[in-house]
């Protein structure tokens, strides 16, 4: 198998065998490397972090509607019950879901719920980050359609965290 024939005209590259690079730039040796990087990547440990640690105690919601929008549109990143589905145990989304996840529960945790710091401006904290729609995440809601609230729900969650938080 000789290349001289494949070389671009005018460029004098003068290679007498494909080259190392070449070899290795071939579509079957890249899906190989592809699809070996993505196995290995499978090798690192974020599984180990996407637990459910014990409820420990909730805030006092002021009522059961309030708490089914919070598990709706927060439970999965600022809870214990976390539901983690397949997808998140690939990496690398893996990765990114159990980030959110522990960073979510480390801001304020529904489940621990007296651990939480600045306990009393949770409610305006999270109104606010509600409203200017940081929460939920938009990465979240692309997977989560379940977690798009109406603007009616919406409200009643922001008045619901505002009596409920504290
Ligand atoms: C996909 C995961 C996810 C969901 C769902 C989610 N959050 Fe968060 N939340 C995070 C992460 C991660 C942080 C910390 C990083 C940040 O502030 O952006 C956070 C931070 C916060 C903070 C602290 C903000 C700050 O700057 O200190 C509040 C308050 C909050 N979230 C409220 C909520 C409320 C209320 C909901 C439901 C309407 C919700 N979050 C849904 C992941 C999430």
């Amino acid at each position: 198998m000789s290349t001289s024939a494949n070389q671009p005209s005018g460029k004098r590259t003068a290679e007498p065998r494909p080259s190392l690079l070449r070899t290795l730039l071939r579509p079957r040796n890249i899906a190989i490397a592809v699809i070996g990087l993505f196995v290995l990547i499978q090798l690192v440990p974020v599984w180990a972090f996407q637990n459910n640690p014990p409820v420990l105690d909730e805030p006092a919601w002021d009522s059961p509607q309030t708490r089914a929008l919070a598990v709706r549109a927060c439970f999965d990143c600022h809870s214990n019950e976390t539901v983690w589905p397949w997808y998140s145990k690939v990496a690398p989304v893996s990765w990114l879901v159990t980030r959110h996840v522990t960073e979510g529960r480390e801001k304020m945790n529904f489940s621990e719920w007296s651990k939480v710091r600045e306990r009393d401006e949770a409610g305006d904290e999270s109104a606010e980050q509600i409203q200017r729609g940081k929460m939920p995440t938009k990465d979240f809601l692309l997977i989560h359609p379940e977690a798009k609230l109406t603007p009616e729900e919406t409200q009643q969650l922001i008045n619901g965290l505002r009596a409920s938080l504290r």
